[in-house]
């Protein structure tokens, strides 16, 4: 179906040339999955750029070929890529928020693409496009199809950055870094997704990403870039299970799994060192049955819903969970930050002026970890 043999992709700078890609061949059959993993840089993104022949201005394909199901790409007209690009070989980007136009309504930008491929008609565009928020598994569809991406979490924008990919039933879905910025839930919900609606449609598709352990999850086959060159490729399960080439080894030992710390991953050099840290027994937090309602338009909407917890002086305690899981109304309690929440017992071990002053907060968004709650022992 694709066949791509030994495509080199170059970029003019003021600096001279970049060689980007480097001479890379595969092929993908009908109905595959096929994974590009590596480091940031590697040519990933670039490579899948080449094949729809939308590479930014001075990048040029400067060796190889690209046949898809017998046409060459390189040499096809600009006219003819058009058709190919979004009909039969959809892309879905880095950064979903950015694909999106932030002054349409989403819905407004699906029978955009829908129109524009002729796959609907004026009367019927607003009904497809409902229609392909449907089967992406958005939630009142119809009332989402007038919302505008800043109003959608970046799950949503991911899923509707899907529905715009599978409005015209392409055969080729390229999705570069789909789950990138994504809580983990939400990066296993969209990874699922894809693969169901990828299944249910007979589509190929390539996935493009860092992460070894997703690729060899969702792909039947990967390959391995690092510096513009496929190091390694074969059947996921294999690859992960024996990897040949030391920099695929790296990778592997690189993906968390049970049994193995992060730390134990890190090149020596840059490892801190462990220090021991005793937990003392003095309860600094001491929180039992926290709860917090917000005033909602059909009722109060329970933010935090009865938790409870202890925090021991020396104590390092990390909250992890979904955007949604109420992380940061949990902090703003602790931290005493709101009005008052209900909860059985509270005790800061102290007053809670004091206690806000000598607890720190550090917030991070995007990524796994949500945020982190450290206290300081109090003097
Ligand atoms: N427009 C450009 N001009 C010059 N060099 C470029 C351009 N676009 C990409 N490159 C270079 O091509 C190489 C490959 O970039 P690419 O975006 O494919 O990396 P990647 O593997 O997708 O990385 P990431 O995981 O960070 O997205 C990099 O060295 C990059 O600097
Ligand atoms: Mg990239």
């Amino acid at each position: 179906m694709l066949s791509v043999k030994g495509l080199s992709v170059a970029f003019q700078t003021r600096k001279g040339q970049v060689d980007a890609v480097r001479g890379i061949s595969f092929d993908l059959a009908p109905g595959e999955t096929m994974g590009i993993v590596g480091e940031s840089g590697s040519g990933k993104s670039v490579t899948s750029y080449a094949l729809m022949r939308i590479l930014d201005a001075g990048g040029r394909i400067s060796a190889g070929e690209v046949t898809w199901t017998g046409t060459d790409l390189r040499a096809a007209s600009e006219p003819a890529m058009r058709q190919v690009r979004g009909r039969e070989i959809s892309m879905i980007f880095q950064n979903p928020r950015a694909a999106l136009n932030p002054i349409r309504k989403v819905g407004h930008q699906i029978e955009d693409v829908l129109r524009q491929h002729g796959r609907a008609t004026r009367s019927d565009a607003q009904a497809k496009a409902i229609e392909a928020l449907e089967a992406v598994k958005i939630r009142n569809a119809a009332e989402r199809y007038h919302a505008y991406p800043f109003e959608l979490s970046g799950g949503m924008c991911q899923r509707i950055v899907i529905a715009l990919a599978l409005a015209c039933d392409p055969k080729l879905m390229i999705a570069d870094e789909p789950t990138t910025g994504l809580d983990i839930t939400t990066q296993k919900a969209v990874m699922d997704l894809m693969r169901e609606l990828i299944h249910e449609r007979g589509m190929s598709s390539i996935v493009i990403t860092h992460d070894l352990g997703l690729a060899a999850e969702y792909c039947d086959r990967l390959a391995v870039m690092k510096d513009g060159q496929i190091v390694e490729a074969g059947p996921s399960a294999a690859l992960f299970a024996n990897p040949q080439h030391p920099y695929t080894r790296k990778l592997v030992d690189a993906t968390p799994r049970p049994g193995v710390a992060i730390r134990d991953l890190l090149p020596p050099e840059i490892r801190t060192p462990d220090l021991p840290h005793e937990v003392g027994s003095r309860a600094l937090l001491e929180v039992v049955d926290l709860v917090k309602t917000y005033p909602g338009k059909s009722g109060p909407v329970h933010a935090v819903k009865g938790i409870s917890f202890t925090i021991r002086e020396g104590q390092s305690v990390g909250l992890v969970g979904n955007p949604v899981a109420g992380n940061p109304p949990r902090r703003r309690c602790w931290c005493g930050c709101w009005t008052r929440p209900r909860a059985r017992s509270c005790s800061m071990g102290t007053r809670l002026a004091a206690f806000r002053r000598n607890a720190s907060c550090v917030t991070r968004a995007g990524g796994r970890c949500r945020w982190c709650f450290r206290t300081r022992p109090t003097a």
